[in-house]
C-alpha cells in the first residue's frame, strides 16, 4: 500500500506542481501524497515539509513533534480543508491562524497540550470556516474552552472528550451557536448551569457519558435527538412537564444509579431507551406521593398514594433494562409499546412474566428474560406473533403451557439453558404418564432453528421429540443421566448441523448419526461411551468430539463412515488400546484430520505401565508384543503338557500299586 502511494506521488507530484518542466527539482518528501491529500503521520516533524504540492486539501500531521502552530510551521499550506494535528505537543497557536485559512473545515487538535496554551490566557481568535473541531485529550479545565470557542460561528461538531471539565457554564457555547453535535465524554462534569445548552437551537446530539452528573429533573432540550448520559451517577432523570413535542429519539441512561423509571417527554419520538445497569426495582416513575412531596402533582394520575403516569412509548423499538433489580412489570407498562422490537430484561429478579392480550408487543422480535427467577411464564394465545428470539436461560422454569413455543409462529431461536424443564413426547396422550410435572413440546415448530436445553436435569429425550421442527442446532449438554431414545432425533435428518450431548453420563447411544445428513459438528465429550453408535452410511460430520469417554476400540465401520468428511477430531482422555486401534491411528497420522488435543490422546500398551501417546505407537510395538506373547503361549503349552504327562504317569503308577495292594488283600 505504501509503495502504491509513493508511486502515485511520483506520478502525480509534477502534475500538482505548477510547471513541471521549469520547476526546480524537489527533494523527495517523506510524506505520502495521494492526489491532493498528504499524509505525514509519525515522522518526528516539528514543522510541515515545504516541498509539498500547492493546493493540497488534506494535510495529516498527526503523531509528530509540533509545538508551535503558526503559518510558518505549517509551511504556509493554508488552503487545506482538512488538517489533522492529533498527538503532537502543541502548546502555542498563532492568533488568527485559522481565520486566514478560508477553506479549513475539519480541524483535529486532539491529544496536545492546549491547557498550557489556555493558561497563557491568549485566544486563537476567529475559528473561521471550521465546522468540525476536535479538542479531546488536552487537559482542558472548566473555562478553558473559551479561548477556543469564543468566536466559532461555523462550528457544527465539537469534541471535548477526555478533558477535565467540571462545569458547563451558561455562556460556554455562546460563541458557537451553530453547534449540532457536542461530545463531552469522559470529563468530570458535576454541574450544568441552567440554559447552557438551550441557546443552541440546532443541537441534536449530546454525549455526556462518563461524567459525574447526579440528577436531571428538568430535561427541556426539545430539539435534541440523541442524548447519552451513560456512566454518570444519575439517580433520577425527569423531563420538564410540558406538551411540547420533543425530538428525542435515543436516550442512553445505562450504568447510573437510577431508582425510578425515567420520566420521558410526554410527546416524544423515543426509539431507543437504555436503562440497563441501574437500581430500578420496578417500572414506576416515582415513589409514593409522600416520598416525593407534592412534586408536579397535577401531571400524575394518583392512585392509592402511588404516583404514576402512563408514558407514551409508541415509537420505542429497543428497550434495555438488564442488570437492575426489577421484580415485576405490570402488563399495562407495555400498553403503548406497539413498535417495540427488542426487550431486554435479563439479569433482574422477575418471577412471573405474563403477556395476556394480543394487542401488546405485536412487533416484538427479541425478548431476553435470561437470568431472572422466572417460575411462571405465560403467553396468551395470540400474543408475540412476531417473536423470533427468546432468551430464557438461567431461570427456574419447571412447568408452563406445553404449547407455549408451538404458538409462536416466528420463533427461530430459543435458549432454555439452566432451567428445569421436561420434553414432551409427540403423542400428547401419554405425556401425563411420562412427566407427572408437565412438559414442554418442541415438535411441530416449523420455524425453530436453534434450541438450547443444556443444564435442565433432563432425564429422557423421548422418541420424535423434534418431529416437524427442523432444528439446525440442538444443545442437550450437561443433563447428567439423560436417556436418549433411538428415534429421539427423528425429524432432524435434513436439518441438524450442530449437536451437543456433552457431559450427560451417557454410556450407550443408539442413534444412527449418519442418518442426519447435514450434521457437521458433534460433541459427545465427557460421557461414558464405551462404543460409538453404529453407522448405516457415510456421515457428513466435520468435527467430532469424543474426548473423556470410556472408548477402548474405535470400530472399523466408524472409521469408514467418518473418513471422507472428518476434519477435526477430539479423542483425548479415553482408555484406548494401542494395538487394537492401529488402523485408526494410521488414519489420524496420514489424513488431513486435525486432532487438536493430540497431546492428551494416549493408549494402553501391555508392556508399558504408563499410557503411550498415540503418536509414538508403531505397528512393530504390537508385532513384538504378538511374538513374545506367542512364545509365552508355547512355553505355557509345553509346561502344561509336561505337567499333564507327569501327573498321568503318577496316577497310573498309583493305580497299579493300589490294584496290587487290593489283590494282595484279596488273596489274604
Ligand atoms: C515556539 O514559540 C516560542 C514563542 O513564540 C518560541 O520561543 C519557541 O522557540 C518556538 N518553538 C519552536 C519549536 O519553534
Ligand atoms: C458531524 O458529525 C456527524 C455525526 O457524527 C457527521 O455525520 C457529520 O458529517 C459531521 N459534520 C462535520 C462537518 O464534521
Ligand atoms: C453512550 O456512551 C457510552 C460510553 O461512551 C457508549 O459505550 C455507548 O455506546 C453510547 N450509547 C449510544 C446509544 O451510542
Ligand atoms: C408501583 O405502583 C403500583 C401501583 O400504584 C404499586 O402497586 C406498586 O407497589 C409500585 N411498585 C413499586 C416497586 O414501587
Ligand atoms: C441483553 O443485555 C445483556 C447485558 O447487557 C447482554 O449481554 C445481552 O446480550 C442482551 N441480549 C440481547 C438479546 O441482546
Ligand atoms: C402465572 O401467573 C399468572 C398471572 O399472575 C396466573 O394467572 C397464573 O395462575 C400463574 N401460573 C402458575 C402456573 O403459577
Amino acid at each position: 500500500m505504501a509503495g502504491f502511494h509513493l508511486l502515485l506521488a511520483v506520478l502525480l507530484g509534477p502534475v500538482s506542481g505548477s510547471l513541471p518542466t521549469t520547476s526546480p527539482p524537489r527533494l523527495p518528501s517523506p510524506c505520502q501524497v495521494v492526489h491532493m491529500d498528504v499524509f505525514c503521520s509519525g515522522l518526528n516533524l516539528r514543522s510541515a515539509p515545504t516541498n509539498l504540492p500547492q493546493g493540497i486539501q488534506t494535510l495529516d500531521l498527526s503523531r509528530n513533534m509540533f509545538q508551535n502552530l503558526t503559518r510558518q510551521t505549517l509551511a504556509f499550506h493554508t488552503t487545506v480543508h482538512h488538517l489533522s494535528l492529533h498527538s503532537n505537543r502543541i502548546l502555542f497557536i498563532e492568533r488568527g491562524l485559522f481565520r486566514g485559512m478560508k477553506n479549513l473545515k475539519f480541524l483535529d487538535l486532539s491529544k496536545n497540550s492546549l491547557d498550557v496554551f489556555a493558561q497563557s490566557k491568549s485566544s486563537i481568535g476567529k475559528l473561521g470556516a471550521v465546522e468540525s473541531l476536535d479538542l479531546s485529550g488536552n487537559g482542558l479545565h472548566t473555562g478553558m474552552t473559551d479561548y477556543f470557542l469564543r468566536d466559532s460561528l461555523s462550528l457544527v461538531n465539537l469534541s471535548l472528550n477526555s478533558n477535565s471539565i467540571t462545569k458547563i457554564a451558561k455562556d460556554t457555547f455562546s460563541g458557537s451557536l451553530a453547534l449540532r453535535k457536542i461530545s463531552l465524554h469522559n470529563n468530570v462534569i458535576l454541574e450544568i448551569e441552567d440554559g447552557a445548552f438551550n441557546v443552541l437551537f440546532y443541537l441534536t446530539e449530546l454525549d455526556l457519558s462518563k461524567n459525574s452528573i447526579t440528577c436531571i429533573t428538568d430535561f427541556d432540550l426539545s430539539q435534541l435527538q440523541i442524548l447519552n448520559l451513560s456512566k454518570n451517577s444519575l439517580e433520577a432523570f425527569q423531563t420538564l412537564d410540558s406538551d411540547l413535542e420533543y425530538e428525542l429519539a435515543s436516550l442512553d441512561l445505562s450504568q447510573n444509579k437510577i431508582i425510578y423509571f425515567p420520566l420521558v417527554p410526554r410527546r416524544n419520538k423515543l426509539a431507543y431507551l437504555d436503562i440497563s445497569r441501574n437500581q430500578l426495582q420496578g417500572v414506576n416513575t416515582t415513589g409514593t406521593a409522600e416520598e416525593m412531596g407534592d412534586f408536579r402533582e397535577e401531571s400524575f394520575h394518583t392512585q392509592s398514594g402511588q404516583v404514576l403516569r402512563q408514558q407514551d412509548f409508541s415509537n420505542l423499538k429497543y428497550l434495555h433494562l438488564s442488570y437492575n433489580q426489577i421484580k415485576t412489570i405490570p402488563q399495562s407498562f407495555f400498553n403503548s409499546m406497539v413498535q417495540l422490537e427488542l426487550l431486554n430484561i435479563s439479569n433482574n429478579c422477575i418471577g412471573t412474566f405474563v403477556v395476556k392480550e394480543e394487542s401488546h408487543l405485536k412487533n416484538l422480535k427479541v425478548l431476553d428474560l435470561s437470568y431472572n427467577s422466572l417460575r411462571n411464564l405465560t403467553f396468551g394465545k395470540n400474543t408475540l406473533l412476531s417473536l423470533e428470539e427468546l432468551f430464557l436461560q438461567g431461570n427456574l422454569l419447571t412447568t408452563m403451557d406445553p404449547h407455549t413455543f408451538q404458538r409462536r409462529p416466528s420463533i427461530k431461536y430459543l435458549n432454555l439453558q439452566q432451567n428445569n424443564l421436561n420434553i414432551c413426547m409427540q403423542s400428547p396422550s401419554s405425556n401425563k404418564h411420562v412427566h407427572p410435572h408437565g412438559c414442554v413440546a418442541f415438535y411441530s415448530i416449523p420455524t425453530l432453528r436453534d434450541l438450547y436445553l443444556s443444564e435442565n436435569s433432563l432425564k429422557v429425550l423421548p422418541n420424535n421429540a423434534f418431529m416437524d421442527t427442523p432444528l439446525t442446532l440442538l444443545d442437550l449438554s450437561l443433563n447428567p443421566g439423560l436417556e436418549v431414545g433411538p428415534k429421539a432425533l427423528s425429524g432432524l435428518e435434513d436439518s441438524l448441523v450442530r449437536l451437543s450431548l456433552r457431559e450427560n453420563h451417557i454410556s450407550r447411544l443408539d442413534v444412527d448419526l449418519s442418518s442426519l445428513s447435514h450434521l457437521k459438528l458433534v460433541d459427545l465429550s465427557t460421557n461414558r461411551l464405551s462404543a460409538l453408535p453404529s453407522w448405516s452410511k457415510k456421515s457428513s460430520i466435520e468435527s467430532l468430539n469424543l474426548g473423556s469417554n470410556h472408548l477402548v476400540t474405535l470400530e472399523y465401520d466408524t472409521l469408514v463412515a467418518l473418513e471422507s468428511s472428518l476434519k477435526t477430531l477430539y479423542v483425548g482422555s479415553n482408555p484406548l488400546s494401542c494395538c487394537s486401534n492401529l488402523r485408526f491411528f494410521h488414519l489420524m497420522q496420514h489424513s488431513a484430520v486435525v486432532v487438536p488435543d493430540i497431546a492428551t490422546v494416549t493408549c494402553v500398551h501391555m508392556q508399558d505401565p504408563e499410557p503411550v501417546n498415540i503418536e509414538r505407537v508403531t505397528e512393530e510395538m504390537c508385532q513384538s508384543l504378538d511374538n513374545s506373547s506367542r512364545s509365552l503361549t508355547v512355553i505355557v503349552v509345553v509346561v502344561v503338557a509336561l505337567v499333564l504327562v507327569v501327573v498321568l504317569g503318577l496316577l497310573a503308577k498309583a493305580c497299579y500299586a493300589r490294584r496290587q495292594k487290593r489283590s494282595s488283600t484279596f488273596s489274604a
